[in-house]
């Protein structure tokens, strides 16, 4: 019996890479921004360290500095001078995420700008959605009023319209109106598997978005269920998604497995911000090297990920450029 030695193909940085089965491309990250549309509310979050809210100017800048680095898309998330109930500064098509659209694609228009769709960071309660008489988030009137929203999105000329808000319905509602209004080739990357996730906390520091009461478990997933996710990817490719996404991402490793295996549709991750504050936290601290970041990222692409939504994006980019 020959022995078997598996160590033969790690001696050297070259036998390394000649078996390497995985590589995180730029061409597949994604870089969230937020952008406000008050001058104050400008500045860093501070549970996201070198993570900022910028100005519509200063959103177009770094817009212009990720494209510098070969970083294709944006993910944009836009923080509104007033909330109401109903969300309504999100169907303006002068708010903010709408001038933002404009000025980006008009600035960098190989940038590809993806819209996250929800109205959580619209309304003063916090919920992604319109609330019915007895407080809870009505399902079909915030499906009408998000596909409002979209066509404004898509008005001012955004590439993606990326829905988290959890509807039923909601993605063959947003294509069969993007459709009717001529918006054939604005693309809907669908938030399909979104659980209820205590890893969304920074984010909601970043966004204002905290529900004032209650939480998202009406309509996000539950942590446990992976057959219940793979049921929503197959309801969203049925009714027009062109790629759907699993989130947050490393705690869902499995999902994106799952999903992998299951469909052949694009499958974006988003590696969320409480995943991110987490890995920065411990870096500061000195406990984990930068490392753990690469390790990260090319831990989504082994499960299976095509699109890699993540915060590093930029930081990743100038490390690796
Ligand atoms: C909803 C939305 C959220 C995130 C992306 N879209 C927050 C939520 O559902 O509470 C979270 C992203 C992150 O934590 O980085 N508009």
């Amino acid at each position: 019996m020959i022995a078997v030695r598996m160590r033969r193909l790690r001696r050297t940085p070259a036998l390394r890479g000649l078996v390497r089965e995985h590589v995180v491309r730029v061409e597949q990250l994604v870089q969230p921004l937020f952008v406000v549309e008050r001058t104050e509310d400008a500045g860093p979050i501070s549970s996201m360290p070198g993570i900022s809210r910028y100005t519509v100017d200063d959103a177009v800048a770094e817009a212009g500095a990720l494209h510098a680095l070969q970083i294709p898309a944006i993910l944009l998330f836009g923080i509104p001078r007033k909330k109401d109930a109903a969300g309504s500064s999100n169907a303006d098509s002068g708010g903010v995420v709408q001038q933002a659209i404009r000025a980006i694609k008009n600035a960098v228009p190989e940038m590809l700008v993806i819209a996250d769709l929800c109205n959580c960071e619209y309304t003063d309660h916090g919920h992604c959605g319109v609330l019915d008489a007895a407080g809870n988030v009505d399902n079909d009137a915030t499906v009408a009023y998000l596909t409002r929203v979209a066509l404004t999105y898509a008005s001012a000329g955004v590439d993606v319209v990326a829905p988290s808000d959890m509807m039923d319905g909601r993605v063959e509602a947003l294509r069969s109106a993007l459709d009717a209004h001529g918006f054939i080739d604005v693309a809907l990357l669908a938030y399909s598997a979104k659980y209820a996730s205590a890893f969304y906390g920074p984010f909601r520091e970043a966004a204002q978005s905290s529900p004032q009461f209650g939480d998202r478990r009406s309509y996000q997933m539950d942590a446990p269920n992976v057959r219940e996710a793979l049921r929503e990817i197959a309801l969203d490719i049925e009714e027009g998604a062109d790629a759907v996404m699993v989130k947050p991402g490393l705690p869902y490793l499995d999902v994106v497995r799952a999903a992998r295996d299951s469909f052949d549709v694009p499958i974006a991750v988003y590696n969320v911000s409480g995943e991110y504050s987490m890995l920065k936290a411990a870096i500061a601290n000195g406990w984990l090297e930068e490392r753990a970041i690469d390790e990260t990222l090319v831990a989504f692409v082994r499960a299976g990920a095509d699109i890699v939504i993540t915060y590093f994006a930029k930081e990743w980019a100038v490390r690796n450029r």
